[in-house]
């Protein structure tokens, strides 16, 4: 409606951006991803905060039943990052938990709509996904810095996601013009391509003539990150991104191709 009633000008001197883009707190997107983390802790599904009443449930990619999925497990977590997308209204959670009774590395993305949760997908990798080792992942992500960029120093959201989406089209578009940065690591599972040295490179091993499709986007400018669901030639895939000055530093995978 007021985008009708106001010309863009005025709607800049509201605080809004664009008209049709939804914008969300970042407090409001905090105390969610808070509350998943309370609620993977303690097993507790309910803990989950402003959830919409038509909540849509996916683990790897299949409708489940939020109530006997993963979140009833109660997980010793021992890493964890929330990214917040105020744009988009949504948020991306990592969670690395080695618990030798049952490790796992988790990827929630949770997507809202009018300030409640109405869609959260989880990819879930334990034993027998790619590459899976979640002591070398928790080794790996915890000698890693992705602190908060100087807004001076911050990239769009254009940059950031088009990075995402020329990585992930390199894999079937050779021309792909991927921003590389040096130094890029890239943590598979619990691989990691990084060998501490400055001239580490992310642009080792691509394979070719497969599609990332079905993509889904949270992105953080203030973190420089972007978080992307999606099928890696039909399988359950997250690949996480962050930029500094506008080239690729990181990249987090998890890969469901066990059962
Ligand atoms: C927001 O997310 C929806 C659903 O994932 C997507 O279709 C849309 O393109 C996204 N918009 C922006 C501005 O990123
Ligand atoms: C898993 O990662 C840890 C830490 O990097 C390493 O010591 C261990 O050898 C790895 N295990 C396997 C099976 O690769």
């Amino acid at each position: 409606m007021l985008s009708i009633l106001l010309p863009i000008a005025s709607l800049a001197a509201l605080g809004l951006s664009a008209p049709l883009a939804a914008t969300c707190d970042k407090t409001l997107l905090r105390s969610i991803t808070d509350s998943y983390i309370s609620a993977q802790t303690d097993g507790k599904p309910s803990a989950l905060t402003s959830i919409a009443s038509n909540l849509a449930y996916f683990e790897n990619d299949k409708t489940a039943d939020i109530t006997k999925g993963i979140l009833s497990s109660a997980l010793k977590i021992d890493h964890k990052r929330s990214q917040h997308d105020t744009t988009n209204c949504s948020t991306y959670t990592e969670l690395i938990i080695t618990d030798t009774k049952h490790p796992y590395v988790i990827g929630t993305q949770m997507h809202l709509t009018d300030n409640q949760v109405s869609k959260v997908e989880t990819i879930i990798t334990d034993k027998g996904d790619w590459l899976f080792n979640a002591t070398g992942t928790l080794n790996w992500a915890s000698k890693e810095k992705w602190d908060p960029i100087p807004e001076a120093k911050r990239d769009t959201r254009a940059v950031i996601q088009a990075a995402a989406d020329a990585y992930c089209d390199i894999f079937h578009d050779k021309t792909a013009k991927v921003p590389w940065g040096t130094p890029c690591a890239r943590l598979e599972g619990g691989s990691y391509t990084g060998k501490g040295t400055a001239s580490d490179s992310c642009n080792v091993g691509i394979p070719s003539g497969v599609e990332l499709t079905n993509r889904r986007y949270v992105i953080d400018e203030e973190y420089g990150t972007v978080d992307v669901f999606m099928s890696f030639a039909g399988i359950p895939d997250t690949h996480e991104f962050r930029l500094e000055g506008g080239k690729l530093r990181y990249v987090h995978t998890m890969t469901v191709t066990g059962k």
